[in-house]
């Protein structure tokens, strides 16, 4: 680390002091289930500032603001429906961020001037300590992108947020180590603002969960843009990503356990199951690059469950930076 405060031990001072850090206007970066947050105070719009500066995102992107239990929404959004509420219920803490119709507390600098916000509780300790001090001294939530460069894959370990951000980030800033992240890739997105709720990023909630759980019937379109996570340069390592071909000597190689590996070609992983293709993908491609391969093949897995956030992920990935 040339700069950045690298915290393995997440002991209850550690976490007290993240809290105070963020209070201060510094940037913490901490591990959720999905992937890794570079977290700044969402009401605090300097520090939010620089979050945009570390990541070199454009400004007019929207955050999500992380917040600890289902109950503080409220603070964000004085117009949550019933079916927002069963979704939150039953899948809070959890992989889902749940768009709603602003209150004055989400300020343009956190909505890119939308008249929504996004709100997820994470479910992941570290995330939930961080949120619970930072509350014990006032603080409203914690506004947190994926914590990599605009356009790169997105970090599940600590080791990647620093290789990502370190150079980026302040002496005052920390980054809390808290293991590889178990979902692996971003939460599912669902814009609560209209009377049925409609997925704008697939993850590891479905269709199916959410059609169970609201007895609302939806239909996710793979192929409507709607949020910064869809522009076609995203998720994209340096390797070339190439999908469902047969790879080729010296190609690195991504499919699951039941497919072999043809000979001179470097398998990068073998997941046995769909969501173990989730938690691997982003490590796989970030050792595609680590290893210098131009060119990475992917086998994608089929189905409705998580392989749906795969291949979306990897649509894009595929169309390059
Ligand atoms: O799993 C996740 O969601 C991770 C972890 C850290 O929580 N966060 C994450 O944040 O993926 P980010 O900023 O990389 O992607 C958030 C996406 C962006 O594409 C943004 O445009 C969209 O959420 N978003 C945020 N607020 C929104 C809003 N009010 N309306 C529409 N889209 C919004
Ligand atoms: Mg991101």
């Amino acid at each position: 680390m040339t700069s950045g405060q690298f915290v393995s031990k997440c002991t209850a001072d550690a976490m007290a002091r993240a809290a105070q850090t963020l209070q201060a206007g510094h940037l913490v970066a901490f591990p959720t289930e999905t992937v890794y947050g570079l977290g700044a105070d969402a009401t605090n719009a300097s520090a939010v500032a620089r979050i945009y500066e570390a990541k070199g995102r454009p400004a007019d992107h929207p955050l999500i603001v992380h917040v600890g239990d289902m109950q503080d929404i409220a603070d964000w959004s004085d117009d949550i429906p019933d079916y927002a509420i069963a979704l939150a219920r039953n899948f809070w803490p959890g992989p889902m961020t749940l768009i709603l119709k602003r209150s004055a507390l989400a300020q343009d600098f956190i909505t890119g001037g939308q008249d929504t916000v996004g709100l997820r509780v994470p479910n992941h300790v570290i995330a939930l300590a961080l949120l619970s001090e930072f509350k014990k001294l006032g603080g409203k939530g914690v506004a947190a992108p994926s914590a990599n460069r605009f356009g790169h894959v997105s970090p599940t370990t600590a080791q990647a947020v620093s290789d990502e951000l370190s150079q980026y980030l302040a002496p005052e800033d920390v980054l809390l180590e808290g293991g590889p992240s178990l979902v692996g890739v971003e939460s599912t997105i669902i814009d609560c603002t209209t009377e049925s709720p409609k997925i704008l990023r697939p993850g590891a909630i479905t269709e199916e969960m959410i059609e169970a759980v609201t007895g609302i019937d939806i239909s996710y379109d793979a192929t409507e843009i709607r949020v910064s996570g869809s522009l076609e340069n995203h998720y994209s390592p340096n390797a070339q990503v190439v999908l469902d071909i047969a790879p080729e000597n010296g190609d690195g190689f991504i499919a699951l356990a039941s497919t072999p590996t043809p000979d001179g070609v470097i398998r990068l992983s073998s997941p046995q199951s769909n969501e173990d293709f989730a938690r691997v993908l982003y490590t796989s491609l970030r050792s595609a690059d680590e290893q210098s391969l131009s060119r990475v093949v992917v086998h994608q897995p089929s189905g409705d469950d998580i392989s749906v956030a795969i291949r979306d992920r990897l649509l894009r990935a595929s169309r390059g930076r």
